[in-house]
């Protein structure tokens, strides 16, 4: 954190600009200004968070929150909280909010697998979940999933790394 009460990082990343995330960060900025919060509150970009379906992602330090879905329309109430220092809940990621639950069960499914999945049953696994093959590869690049090539008639397999049971704690 800066010398602000408040350090905001909101993902401008591919995923979340897509999904408007430079509109959201340039009126949140434009809004710290005009109600003169700019000394208490900074407001930066990021890259990703890790969290690219559910974006435009915000963090807020030091208040450990983080905003998902958050649309243009979501600022005004978004600098009212962070000025009267609340947190404003249904924005608010948190383990029980329903797209973190599903990740959690997917991943304790997967790591409950005897062996590493073959990719299409790992496909079909996440598909279960409402995770489509995108979600999938996008997972992959963020180090969340892992590809073992197949070998000696073995089918490609699929498993969650340490980075996927650490976050979901299975
Ligand atoms: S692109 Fe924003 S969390 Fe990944």
């Amino acid at each position: 954190m800066y010398w602000t009460d408040k350090h905001v990082l909101c993902c401008t990343a591919s995923h979340c600009a897509q999904k408007g995330a430079n509109d959201v960060i340039a009126l949140l900025r434009r809004e710290v200004m005009k109600r003169g919060l700019d000394k208490e509150i900074l407001v930066n970009n990021c890259g990703t968070i890790d969290l690219c379906d559910i974006g435009p992602n915000i963090v807020v330090y030091p208040d450990n929150v983080i905003y998902s879905g958050v649309v243009k329309a979501d600022i005004p109430a978004l600098v009212d909280a962070l000025a009267a220092g609340e947190v404003l809940e249904r924005l608010r990621l948190g383990p029980d909010t329903p797209a973190e639950a599903n990740r959690r069960a997917f991943y304790a499914e997967a790591v409950a697998a005897p062996e590493p999945l073959p990719a299409d049953a790992f496909a079909a696994l996440a598909a279960r979940h409402g995770l489509d093959e995108a979600w999938v590869g996008e997972q992959q690049r963020r180090g969340f999933v892992a590809r073992r090539p197949a070998a000696d008639d073995q089918p490609e397999t699929c498993f969650p790394t340490s980075k996927a049971r650490n976050r979901y704690g299975v």
